[in-house]
């Protein structure tokens, strides 16, 4: 086990368990539940398009709007554009923002093929200039998310994670899979570990199928990463981080939220979407999160279509009034729920 902090550069986390940018969830109201539960040491927003954070759309503003429990906060930029992602970076700068995460991992076409995502891990020297241009953009730590390379033929990772490095790069995240993988198969621990003996001296940081307590310790030990990320263990289960922390601390830990817990958990975060949006606009931005809220409780099919339908708060509130009469198809409301299967993502999302 690694007792050194997490650390990027000065900034130096309170743990070594991080939230995986998630475009779609990790918006500042699962941010606030994920934090407040506990243990995590670094959250990311989704990934935002350098461009649209400078022209100032609607969009890329909410994925960035933050509150002040928000920190340590990572804002993730894409783009191919040197100019463009060094002026986006020093804007995050100014906004306060802790650290900014290249993405170097988005296989989506629409984002492929502007030259941004996985594809700059097929253009060496142009990809190493445009994250030094960032980096030298702000004083802010710089990161870089990135896949294994491009498919199993191109192991470029270990090869960039070095040249990234040298360029001034303060930690990078690897998601142990090729583009051409998708999410099929299993994570590759020994592509994670290569690209950790590549580094001098940087945290790196593994991603990929930590779904439990015994897969992060198995993350570390097999790989030497200084710190493990968590994507979708984190919707299934958002106390993840705070069990990694007791873990940690005292090699045991509790369990996670029951029915009613996570109930409670819901309501808080729909809360906070309201806040954000407003009571009209909320259930139709609640609906992939309350998805997996509805899934994990062991909602009642009907319920949980009911909920994906709902258009207002009140029509929200309605149908977690009848899920809370009702509880869980199988188990307690108050007892341990059988642990989620998490599958693989389907859909625009599916190579992520
Ligand atoms: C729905 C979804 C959205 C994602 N969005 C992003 C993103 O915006 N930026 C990014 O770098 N990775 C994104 N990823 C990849 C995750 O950060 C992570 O690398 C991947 O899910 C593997 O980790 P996990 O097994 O813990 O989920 C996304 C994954 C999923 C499933």
């Amino acid at each position: 086990m690694v007792n050194k902090p997490l650390a990027y550069g000065p900034l130096v986390f309170s743990t070594r368990w991080l939230l995986s940018p998630l475009a779609g969830f990790t918006n500042l109201p699962f941010r606030r539940i994920v934090r407040e539960i506990g243990g995590v040491g670094l959250c990311t927003t989704d990934l935002v398009n350098a461009r649209g954070l400078l022209s100032g759309s609607e969009k890329t503003h909410e994925l960035i709007a933050t509150c002040p429990e928000d920190s340590p906060l990572s804002v993730q930029i894409f783009g191919h554009e040197p100019p463009i992602m060094a002026e986006a970076a020093r804007m995050l700068e100014a906004r306060g923002v802790d650290s900014i995460d290249i993405n170097m991992g988005c296989p989506v076409n629409k984002v492929t093929k502007t030259g941004a995502g996985a594809s700059l891990m097929c253009e060496r020297d142009k990809t190493i200039d445009l994250v030094e241009a960032v980096v030298k953009a702000v004083k802010i730590p710089v990161t870089v998310k990135m896949r294994l390379g491009w498919d199993e033929t191109q192991l470029t990772a270990p090869h960039f994670a070095r040249a990234f490095e040298d360029v001034g790069v303060a930690a990078i995240a690897i998601h142990g899979r090729t583009r051409q993988q998708g999410f099929s198969g299993k994570v590759n621990r020994a592509g994670i570990r290569a690209v950790v003996e590549a580094v001098k001296s940087i945290p790196v940081i593994g991603n990929g199928d930590v779904l439990t307590v015994a897969d992060a310790e198995t993350m570390l030990r097999e790989t030497g990463c200084a710190g493990v990320s968590i994507g979708r263990g984190a919707l299934a289960n958002p106390w993840i981080f705070r069990q990694l922390a007791q873990w940690e601390a005292t090699g045991t830990y509790d369990p996670p939220g029951s029915f009613q817990e996570r109930l409670e958990l819901l309501r808080k975060q729909f809360g906070y979407v309201i806040e954000l949006r407003g009571a009209d606009r909320a259930a139709p931005f609640f609906r992939k999160m309350g998805h997996w809220y509805m899934k994990a409780m062991r909602v009642p099919a009907a319920l949980r279509h009911a909920l994906q339908l709902a258009k207002d708060a009140a029509e929200v509130d309605a149908v977690l009034a009848r899920v809370a009469e009702q509880g869980p198809t199988i188990g307690t409301k108050t007892g341990l729920l059988p642990d989620l299967h998490i599958s693989v993502p389907a859909g625009p999302n599916a190579h992520w």
